[in-house]
């Protein structure tokens, strides 16, 4: 039985152990490049109604990059994701693997929180991971920075392989 101080040393080496394993899928100067693409992306955001701007940078198995904005409608529904855009511009250029996405976005595109990605994009992104080693980014600037496993953001998701 582990006392309380031995519980907390264990959760913390558990904590250093994940962001090593974040660290391995992809460097440090990686993910600023990312982020850096991401906040690129957020620019041409097109959000005239909730003129909340979101920028995605996806990061291909083999190393390219795919952006994405927001694009709202005036029937509101039919908007897209900036994270959706990504992932649809980057398969329907024949992507089938993707490493890790940032993610920023902000009113006005003034990035004073992180932008977590709905659940409709978390789906989208469980279609074409791996959960377990796909990375999802979410930052306010190239410095400040969150890392998730997708696993961690839809825990018991529904994939391809349950069907
Ligand atoms: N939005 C995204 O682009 N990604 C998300 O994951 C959350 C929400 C957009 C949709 C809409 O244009 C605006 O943010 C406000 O909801």
């Amino acid at each position: 039985m582990q006392n309380e101080t031995e519980q907390k040393n264990a959760l913390i080496c558990q904590k250093k152990g994940e962001l090593l394993s974040k660290q391995s899928v992809v460097s440090h100067s990686a993910v600023q490049n990312l982020i850096r693409e991401a906040i690129r992306g957020m620019k041409l955001s097109y959000s005239p109604y909730s003129k909340f701007c979101v920028g995605a940078a996806l990061l291909t198995a083999n190393q390219r990059i795919f952006t994405g904005c927001n694009i709202e409608n005036v029937a509101y529904s039919p908007t897209n994701c900036a994270e959706r855009t990504a992932f649809f511009k980057a398969v329907s250029e024949g992507e089938r693997e993707f490493a890790a996405i940032a993610i920023v976005g902000g009113k006005s595109g003034v990035l004073t929180d992180y932008c977590p990605p709905c659940g409709v994009c978390r789906q989208v992104m469980r279609e074409f991971t791996d959960p377990k080693q796909f990375l999802v980014i979410l930052a306010k600037s190239e410095e400040d920075y969150q890392m998730y496993f997708l696993e961690e953001l839809l825990p018991l998701g529904f994939g391809p392989e349950n069907i």
